[in-house]
C-alpha cells in the first residue's frame, strides 16, 4: 500500500483517507474508517463511484473498451481459448496445462446429470413459465438436493458446489426449455463438448438422431466465453451480497439469476431482439432513434449503453464478427434482423445524442441474432447468459468467501423519511 492520502475537510476538521492503488485502473480512496472517525456516510446510489471489494478476477477499462479475464484480453481468449479453458482460468487464476484441462473437463462432464427427482420439481411449474423463472426456482432448490455441498466454510464443499453448478446449469436451462415446449427432457451426453451437449439437450428429441453442427457448437462456445465474467456487475454483486451472509452457494447463484433477468442487465438480449423485430425494416430506424432520444417516451435502445464502457464494448465487436460468420456459414447472411441491427448501429453511432452520451452497442446487441439463427426462442437468451455467467458468479463468490476479513455486506442510507413521531390511535386518524 502506498502512503498517499486524500484529505477530507468537514466542519473545520480534517480526515485522512488512504489511497489504494490497484494493479491497473484508477486509485481508490479507502473510506472504511470514515464513519467511525467523522460520523458521516458517503452517498453513492447505483455504486457509480464505489469499489465494494478487492478482486483479482476480471478487469474492465471502460474508457478504452478493454476486458481482461485474469489479465488476458477477451479478444485473445475468444480467438484462441474455449469456454471450459476460460472457466478454469477464471476459477483458479491461471490457464490450465493440458492435464489440468483434461481433468477439469472430466470433472465438469461427470456432474452434468441432475438428481432424477428434480424432474418432478419441474412438473410443478406452469408450462408457459419463462425459463428464467423456472431456473431461479430450480437452482435455488439445488440446496435441497445436494446437501453435501452447502457448507460454505469447507473449501472442498465449495469446490464441489462450483463444479456442480458449472456442470448442471446447462442441463437445468435445457430442461426448462424442453418443459416449456412440451418435449421430453434430453439427458446429457458425455461424449459431447460443453456447448455441443447444451445444444443437444435443447434440440434433440428421442425420435430422431441429433448431430451437433460444428458451426453452432463453436458459436455457442464463444457466446458462453464472452459472457463468462464481467467484474462487479449487478448480478455478481447480488451473488456476493447474498453470499456475504454465509448463504449456501446454490441460493446465491439463484439470487444472481433473479437479478440477471432484469431488462437493464441480462434480460437486454431478449429485449434487444424483440426491439429489432419491432423495428422490422431499415426505413423505420429513424423513428426509433428519435424515440430513444425523447426522454418522455421511456424508450431506450436495448443493447446500447453500458455503465462502465464509455467506448466500444469489446465483447460486442467479437459478437458482431461471430454474427457475420455464423449467419454466413448458415447461408442466411441476408437476415433482415442483422441488416436492421447494422444500420441501427451505424445511424446511432453518427448521432450527436449517442456520441455525447458515449452510448455504444453492448454484448447483447448482436448475441440475440446469433441465438435466434441457431433456433433458440427469445425466452432462452437470458438463460444462456445465466449458464455462461455461472462460472463468473462462482469465481467471485469463492474469492469472497476465502477472503480473511470477509464481512457481511451492509450498505447504509441517506434517510429522508419522517423523523420520530408518536403513534396515533386508529380512532383519531
Ligand atoms: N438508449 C437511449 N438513451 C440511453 C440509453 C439507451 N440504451 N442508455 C443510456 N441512455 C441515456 C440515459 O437516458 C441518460 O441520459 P441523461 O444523462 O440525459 O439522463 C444517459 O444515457 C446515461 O444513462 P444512465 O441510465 O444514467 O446510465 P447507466 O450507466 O445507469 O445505465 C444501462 C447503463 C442500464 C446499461 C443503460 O445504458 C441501458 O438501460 N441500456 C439499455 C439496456 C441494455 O442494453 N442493458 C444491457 C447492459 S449490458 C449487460 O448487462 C450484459
Amino acid at each position: 500500500m502506498s502512503d498517499r492520502k486524500a484529505t477530507l475537510t468537514l466542519d473545520g476538521k480534517s480526515y485522512d483517507l488512504p489511497v489504494l492503488s490497484p494493479t491497473v485502473g484508477p486509485d481508490v480512496l479507502d473510506i472504511r474508517k470514515l464513519y467511525g472517525e467523522a460520523d458521516v456516510f458517503t452517498y453513492d446510489p447505483g455504486f457509480t463511484s464505489t469499489a465494494a471489494c478487492e478482486s483479482t478476477i476480471t478487469y474492465i477499462d471502460g474508457d478504452v473498451g478493454e476486458l481482461l479475464y485474469r489479465g488476458y484480453p477477451i479478444e485473445q481468449l475468444a480467438e484462441k481459448s474455449s469456454y471450459l479453458e476460460s472457466c478454469y482460468l477464471l476459477l483458479y487464476g491461471e490457464l490450465p496445462t493440458h492435464d489440468q484441462l483434461s481433468d477439469f473437463t472430466a470433472r465438469v462432464t461427470r456432474h452434468t446429470m441432475v438428481h432424477e427427482q428434480m424432474h418432478q420439481f419441474y412438473r410443478g411449474f406452469r408450462r408457459d413459465a419463462h425459463p428464467m423463472a423456472t431456473m431461479v426456482g430450480v437452482v435455488g432448490a439445488m440446496s435441497a438436493f445436494y446437501h453435501d455441498s452447502t457448507d460454505v466454510n469447507d473449501p472442498w464443499q465449495r469446490e464441489v458446489a462450483a463444479i456442480r453448478m458449472i456442470a448442471k446449469l446447462p442441463t437445468i436451462a435445457a430442461m426448462a426449455y424442453k418443459y416449456s415446449v412440451g418435449q421430453p427432457f434430453v439427458y446429457p451426453k458425455n461424449s459431447l463438448s460443453y456447448a455441443g451437449n447444451f445444444l443437444s439437450m435443447c434440440f434433440a428429441v428421442p425420435a430422431e438422431d441429433y448431430v451437433v453442427s460444428p458451426i453452432l457448437e463453436k458459436a455457442m462456445d464463444r457466446i458462453m466465453l464472452l459472457h463468462a465474467d464481467h467484474e462487479q456487475n449487478a448480478s455478481t454483486s447480488t451473488v456476493r451480497l447474498a453470499g456475504s451472509s454465509g448463504a449456501n452457494p446454490f441460493a446465491c447463484i439463484a439470487a444472481g439469476i433473479a437479478c440477471l433477468w432484469g431488462p437493464a442487465h441480462g434480460g437486454a438480449n431478449q429485449a434487444c431482439l424483440e426491439m429489432l423485430k419491432e423495428i422490422g425494416t431499415v426505413d423505420r430506424i429513424p423513428e426509433y432513434v428519435a424515440k430513444a432520444k425523447d426522454k418522455n417516451s421511456g424508450f431506450r435502445l436495448m443493447g446500447f449503453g453500458h455503465r462502465v464502457y464509455k467506448n466500444f464494448d469489446p465483447r460486442a465487436k467479437v459478437m458482431k464478427e461471430s454474427a457475420d460468420e455464423v449467419l454466413g456459414l448458415l447461408g442466411i447472411d441476408n437476415n433482415p434482423l442483422l441488416q436492421v441491427a447494422k444500420e441501427l448501429e451505424r445511424i446511432a453511432l453518427e448521432d450527436e445524442y449517442f456520441i455525447s452520451k458515449k452510448l455504444y452497442p453492448n454484448v447483447d446487441f448482436y448475441s440475440g441474432i446469433i441465438l435466434e439463427a441457431m433456433g433458440f426462442p427469445t425466452s432462452m437468451f437470458t438463460p444462456i447468459f445465466a449458464i455462461s455467467r455461472t462460472v463468473g458468479w462462482i469465481s467471485q463468490w469463492k474469492e469472497m468467501i476465502a477472503e480473511k476479513n470477509q464481512k457481511i455486506g451492509r450498505p447504509r442510507q441517506l434517510y429522508i423519511g419522517a423523523p420520530r413521531r408518536d403513534y396515533v390511535d386508529l380512532r383519531h386518524r
